[in-house]
């Protein structure tokens, strides 16, 4: 038997996967003040707390657009976004999540629910940041607010993709930290240890 070393996460999905989520935290965090303003930082302020809010959504869609273009030029885009067969796939995955399989159905890179959420974070972070830019400028983008249904379902709407990324990302971490812990450390190496049987 031999072990194989295979680089599973390169290092442009290293320095992504890290910053991505570290901006994604400070997203959920400051939308969290800005709608209960609950000083546990302690040296916070609102002014403060929104600079980081923006700079914060800004660095998040950099950072979205840098990966959906790289996806695109090295043809791996395929290993984040939801097909058909990752659809059919699903039920048996779902399956092995609560526990009525023993085995978790094969799978390319990331599993069918963990493209489900990656593929929703996508057209999500999109939707928020269209939202969001709306409820910045609203004067200026006043003729946009009636496609929502008025200024306060804008803010509702905005508020519920709040809420949806706070559950995913949980979710995410709960699934990383409780899977295969060879795959939480290829997210910081980059590989991965293959036993091989000639
Ligand atoms: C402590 C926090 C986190 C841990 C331990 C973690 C861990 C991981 C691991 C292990 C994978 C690879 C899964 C696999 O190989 O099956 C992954 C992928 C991914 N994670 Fe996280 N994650 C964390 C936070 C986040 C956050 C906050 C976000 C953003 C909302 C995020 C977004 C992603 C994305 C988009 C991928 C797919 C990477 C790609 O584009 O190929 N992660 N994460």
């Amino acid at each position: 038997m031999t072990i194989k070393t295979e680089l599973v996460q390169p290092l442009f999905i290293r320095v992504y996967h890290w910053s991505f989520a570290a901006a994604i935290v400070v997203l959920l965090y400051t939308a969290l003040y800005t709608h209960y303003p609950v000083n546990i930082l302690g040296f916070v302020d609102m002014g403060n707390i929104k600079k980081a809010k923006y700079m914060a959504s800004y660095i998040a869609l950099f950072l979205l657009l840098a990966r959906l273009y790289y996806g695109i030029i090295t043809r791996d885009i395929g290993h984040i976004i939801f097909n058909r067969q990752d659809l059919k796939d699903l039920p048996g995955f779902f399956k092995f999540y609560f526990f009525l399989a023993r085995r978790e159905p094969p799978h390319a890179k990331y599993n069918p629910g963990q493209k489900l959420i990656f593929t929703s974070w996508i057209w999500v972070f999109f939707f928020s940041a269209i939202t969001g830019f709306i409820l910045y400028d609203h004067q200026r983008f006043e003729w946009l607010i009636p496609f929502f249904g008025g200024l306060q379902y804008l803010r509702f709407l905005h508020y519920l993709v709040f809420l949806y990324f706070l559950a995913t990302t949980i979710l995410h971490v709960y699934q990383a930290g409780t899977e295969d812990p060879a795959k939480l450390q290829a997210m910081f190496t980059g590989h991965m240890r293959r036993k091989e049987t000639p």
